[in-house]
């Protein structure tokens, strides 16, 4: 048994089957190259999606964590720190201004704790309890806690766990139409994702996040958006939303933010800033000083080294390149910035992870038909175009083999 089956099998003996037992055991990384226990190297496509924004230990992440564990670890919310505060001032500004932050340690927390905003909103503005609706997208993905997962557009993750708090109405992603006709009086707040992630990176038609906007303005509701996989510089942006010159009510960030880091935030504007009041929410761990500092390093970085246009730039090479690849498997590329699914003609897309495993990238099949490919931020052209190539074979393979069509179980049980 090599040292990464006998990880894998460990795995299997202690934790729970909730993601069943991954490929890889990954064991260190450097940029966007990380090796398996056995020193297997990868390139790694994926990022522990959509996270690893600097890639695998990043000098400044490294210098930035190391100060701040020897400085101080953790405070609790009992103290202010610098950190802390030094990174709200960073979001808000970022953000355009006029904010203020609630910070957490994943996406489904700034979800949850956008969801009590959107809980207040309503029950300001009718006691009675006449406003307590939410109207979110189908297959859009918020989160597994119970909050969270309410908004989640899935009906497979979300009917094991009914009851769950609602009501949330499910409209079809990019309708704006649909929007329009189901956000109302009642409705307290509309959360949407600007490019559905889970749902295999959709974007969404142009217009659609102004609609959205002008609907909860028109209605009173607050627009909450969810930047927790596409915000801190994935599509080429800082934020996602800034390309449609929408202004959100609440947005929602994790994933990239601390670089690896577990830290999440809920970045609410305006009124919507004040909603949660003193004793109504709170998170030990949240807005952890290391956390912080983590995050202060990853926004230093993607500004000091000009990531958000290496990311345009490079994510538009491995577009076309990922669009060139000349396979009767593949049918295109959605998505923008180094965040694209590479859409497939049939439901094969674990069969094309594992074929990609094999030719050394790892990607993620986000749905049976779509693989998707989110990477550091900090990848270079050289290997965008490596990525391309090896996805090129690992395609001419499957093309060859008897398994195509097999069946796509890691796509269907989600990657998050
Ligand atoms: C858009 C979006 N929101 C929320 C979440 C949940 O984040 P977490 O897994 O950090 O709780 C995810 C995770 O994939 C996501 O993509």
């Amino acid at each position: 048994m090599t040292a990464a089956e006998a990880l894998r099998a460990r795995w299997d003996a202690v934790m729970m089957p909730t993601y069943g037992t991954p490929a890889v055991a990954i064991a260190r990384g450097t940029g966007c190259r990380v090796w398996d226990a056995d020193g297997v190297e990868y390139l790694d496509l994926i990022a522990g999606i959509a996270v690893s924004a600097l890639g695998h230990g990043h000098p400044a992440l490294v210098e930035a964590v190391g100060r701040q564990v020897a400085t101080l670890a953790h405070s609790s919310n009992l103290f202010v720190h610098e950190p802390g505060i030094a990174l709200a001032e960073r979001l808000v500004g970022l953000l355009g201004g006029g904010g203020r932050v609630f910070f957490c340690n994943d996406g489904a927390e700034a979800n949850e704790a956008a969801l009590k905003i959107a809980r207040r909103h309503g029950r300001t503005a009718d006691p009675g309890g006449g406003r307590l609706g939410v109207v979110a997208a189908e297959d859009g993905f918020h989160g597994r806690t119970l909050g969270a997962l309410s908004l989640t557009g899935t009906p497979a993750k979300r009917e094991p766990f009914a009851p769950l708090p609602g009501p949330v109405t499910f409209v079809p992603y990019g309708d704006a139409a649909a929007l329009r006709a189901a956000v109302t009086e009642r409705t307290a707040a509309v959360f949407l994702e600007p490019t559905l992630g889970e749902g295999g990176v959709v974007p969404p038609p142009p217009g659609y996040l102004a609609a959205a906007r002008a609907a909860c303005d028109a209605a009173g509701a607050l627009l909450v958006l969810d930047e927790v996989q596409s915000g801190i510089g994935r599509t080429g942006a800082w934020f996602a939303h800034q390309g449609e010159g929408v202004r959100p009510d609440v947005v929602t960030l994790a994933k990239g933010l601390g670089g690896g880091l577990p830290i999440g935030a809920c970045v609410a504007f305006g009124a919507a800033g004040s909603l949660l009041t003193a004793g109504q929410h709170g998170s030990t761990f949240g807005g952890n000083p290391v956390a912080c500092a983590a995050a202060l390093a990853v926004l230093d970085t993607i500004e000091r080294d000009g990531l958000l246009a290496s990311v345009r730039a490079v994510g538009e090479r491995l577009a076309a390149g990922l669009a060139g690849i000349d396979s009767p498997l593949v049918r295109g590329v959605r998505g923008s910035g180094l965040w694209r699914a590479l859409v497939l003609t049939r439901p094969v897309a674990a069969d094309l992870e594992a074929a990609a495993r094999r030719a050394g990238v790892l990607v993620n099949a986000v749905r049976p038909d779509a693989v998707r490919v989110a990477p550091p931020l900090v990848l270079s052209a050289a290997e965008a175009d490596r990525g391309v190539a090896a996805l090129a074979a690992a395609a001419a393979e499957l093309e060859g083999a008897a398994t195509v069509g097999a069946s796509s179980t890691v796509a269907e049980k989600g990657s998050s």
